[in-house]
């Protein structure tokens, strides 16, 4: 269970603008008096970063299983170590990518059986539960353009074909349920942050709804 805190994921495949947006939108959490705990995956302790190191070199081969599984042990310490302390704490934790990934990847991309995928990816999150995912939708060859303009050295799964990734997108226009918003990834970046702004104060208007700062 989520604690008092509040949990925001952002969601989305390669290039799609998840990193982009996560700065402003802690910027307008503490334009409304809120210091938000940010994270990213995998990463954000020390055991997640060598992970991120191992899974993203483009020159270190890992298998399906071991990928899935390094991603997992990344976020049980990130969940353990940050997430649910600050989600107990009342904080609000606002996370570039979260379990979501994890089936659109390892189970879609990757083509690893859900019965393997979902049982270990729930024993990662711990109970920990997005109140709020917004995915962003973008097609692939939007998001590969996007790093290439930004000259991003492509890592290890932004290396994969154009079929992996047709995959992977395909699974996150599928997802819906509680707390999941779609948003257009291709909206110019000021209008993406209003429309995700929009969506964390219906989610928390109690936090949100009011002027703060502005
Ligand atoms: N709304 C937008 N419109 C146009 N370009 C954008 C938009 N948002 C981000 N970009 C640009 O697209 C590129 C990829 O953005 P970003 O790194 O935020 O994506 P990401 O989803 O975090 O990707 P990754 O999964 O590789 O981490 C960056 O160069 C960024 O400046
Ligand atoms: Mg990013």
């Amino acid at each position: 269970m989520t604690g008092r805190g509040l949990f925001v994921v952002l969601e989305g495949p390669e290039g799609s603008g998840k990193s982009t947006l996560a700065g402003p939108l802690a910027g307008l959490m503490r334009e409304h008096g809120v210091e938000p705990v940010l994270v990213r995956e995998p990463g954000g302790t020390r055991t997640g970063e060598i992970a991120r190191q191992a899974l993203l070199d483009p020159e270190h081969p890992v298998g399906a299983l071991a990928e899935l599984f390094l991603y997992l042990a990344a976020r049980a310490e990130l969940v353990s170590s940050v997430v649910a302390p600050a989600l107990a704490a009342g904080r609000v934790v606002l996370s570039d990518r979260f379990s979501l990934s994890t089936e659109a990847y390892q189970m879609a991309g990757r083509g690893l059986p859900a019965e393997v995928v979902l049982p270990a990816n729930r024993a990662a999150a711990a109970g920990q539960r997005p109140d709020l995912t917004l995915i962003l939708d973008v097609a692939h060859d939007v998001g590969r353009a996007r790093q290439l303009a930004a000259g991003k050295r492509l890592d290890r799964l932004d290396a994969e074909s154009a079929e992996f990734h047709g995959r992977v997108i395909d699974y996150y226009l599928a997802v819906e349920g509680d707390g999941v918003r779609h948003l257009d990834g291709c909206l110019p970046r000021e209008r993406l942050l209003q429309a995700a702004w929009a969506e964390i104060v219906r989610a928390a208007p109690e936090r949100f709804a009011g002027n703060g700062g502005r």
